[in-house]
């Protein structure tokens, strides 16, 4: 049996077993849609979080919206979650089939190299020639267990797999069955039992959501996932998820206020082109993501930590900042360093000239106007 502490990221059912099993003990009187292992009502607490039941919040996002998606399961069609990348998307899916079907682990990839195979089901080629197409023969993919089971299927990155391969689920998606024609002709079609659906997601940056068939897309509910917009929540949620994954990597480090505002209103603002005061701010070619945010953040904290420092500093967080900001167009540099010079270095308070002096130091983003000569 493996330890939790053996993975480096157990899934969500793992991680949040103790919200599970008081969400489950709540949930005892109340209805449930056929197959699911929680209500409705518990699978929205489970991901806003319920100070009073001790279930944390993990999704920053409207009740409205979280049930919208909640419902959609229940449907006959499935939950495709699209946004920009780094908004969480995966993360939302994730926490919904753990909370639906207490597992979130039945996911297929999307990729350019996707087949027909890993939707549906493919040979164990050693047991076919011996004993023919037997159920032991065949490999289920995800879908087909999750069929079979009664359970969320998560779909990664759906609008990455070429188009016909996407079309292998339409009549998975309308007729609940999927059929094995190797099979005698009474075991050919696998039906799916109750809380069987499908969620999913595809980035916006990617290959069009609008070259996926009319066919497919009426088999799914669509929901957007925006970008956090409220500043303050943003902040909270970039602390708490760094503080968390530097609680998992036990570096006893902590990323205080004054860097949460300093990276979070830097990202928040490059992401809307508009500074707080209301100057136009030139954006990068990159997503500025809360995800993204986190991550530098986290690097940071490593990079202080693994070379002997006690706290993070600024620099750390520029340099860390650049290597994500810079990734897909060289003029962004300048970008950036417009930000510095315009926006950062006016803001003369609090973290800011401190902010503008460490990236000064960064040999990319150094020798503004406003820099010592
Ligand atoms: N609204 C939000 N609620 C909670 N976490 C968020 C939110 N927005 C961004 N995050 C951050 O994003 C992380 C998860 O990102 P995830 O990989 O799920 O994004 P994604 O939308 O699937 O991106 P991609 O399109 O690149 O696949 C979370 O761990 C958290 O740090
Ligand atoms: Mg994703």
């Amino acid at each position: 049996m493996r330890k939790i502490s053996d993975i480096q990221r157990p899934s969500a059912e793992i991680r949040f077993a103790d919200e599970l099993a008081i969400l489950k003990d709540w949930d005892q009187n109340r209805a449930k849609p056929e197959g699911w292992k929680l209500s409705p009502q518990a699978v929205v607490r489970f991901v806003l979080g319920d100070d009073q039941l001790g279930v944390q919040e993990k999704f920053v996002g409207t009740r409205r919206f979280i049930e919208r998606c909640i419902v959609s399961l229940a449907t006959q069609r499935g939950l495709m979650l699209i946004g920009e990348p780094g908004t969480a998307k995966s993360y939302l899916s994730e926490l919904l089939a753990a909370a639906v079907s207490s597992d979130s682990t039945l996911t297929i990839q999307g990729s350019a190299g996707t087949t027909e195979d890993d939707i549906k089901y493919s040979w164990n080629y050693a047991l076919l020639m011996s004993e023919g197409p037997t159920e032991r023969a065949l490999v289920p993919s995800p879908l087909y267990t999750g069929m079979q089971r009664g359970g969320i299927v998560r779909f990664e990155e759906i609008t990455r797999c070429p188009l016909e391969i996407q079309d292998t689920l339409l009549s998975v998606m309308s007729d609940r069955v999927l059929m094995v024609p190797e099979f005698k002709s009474d075991e050919r079609l696998v039906f799916a039992r109750p809380g069987f659906n499908v969620i999913a997601t595809a980035n916006t940056r990617d290959r069009g959501v609008n070259e996926m068939s009319v066919a497919l897309k009426r088999r799914f509910n669509f929901e957007t996932v925006h970008p956090i917009s409220d500043i303050s929540l943003e902040m909270e949620l970039v602390q708490r998820e760094t503080n968390a994954l530097f609680e998992e990597a036990g570096v006893p480090l902590r990323l205080d206020e004054r860097l949460t505002e300093a990276l979070v209103v830097t990202f928040h603002e490059i992401r809307s082109g508009k500074s707080m005061s209301g100057k136009a701010v030139e954006s990068v070619s990159t997503v500025m993501s809360t995800a993204e945010a986190v991550s530098v953040a986290f690097a940071s904290g490593l990079h202080a930590y693994y070379f002997g420092q006690t706290q993070i500093g600024l620099d750390q967080i520029v340099d860390n900042l650049v290597g994500s900001a810079i990734k897909e167009n060289p003029e962004d540099i300048k970008r950036l360093k417009a930000y510095f010079d315009h926006v950062v270095a006016e803001r003369k308070r609090g973290v800011w000239t401190e902010f503008y002096e460490a990236a000064k130091g960064h040999h990319d983003l150094g020798r503004g106007p406003h820099s010592p000569k």
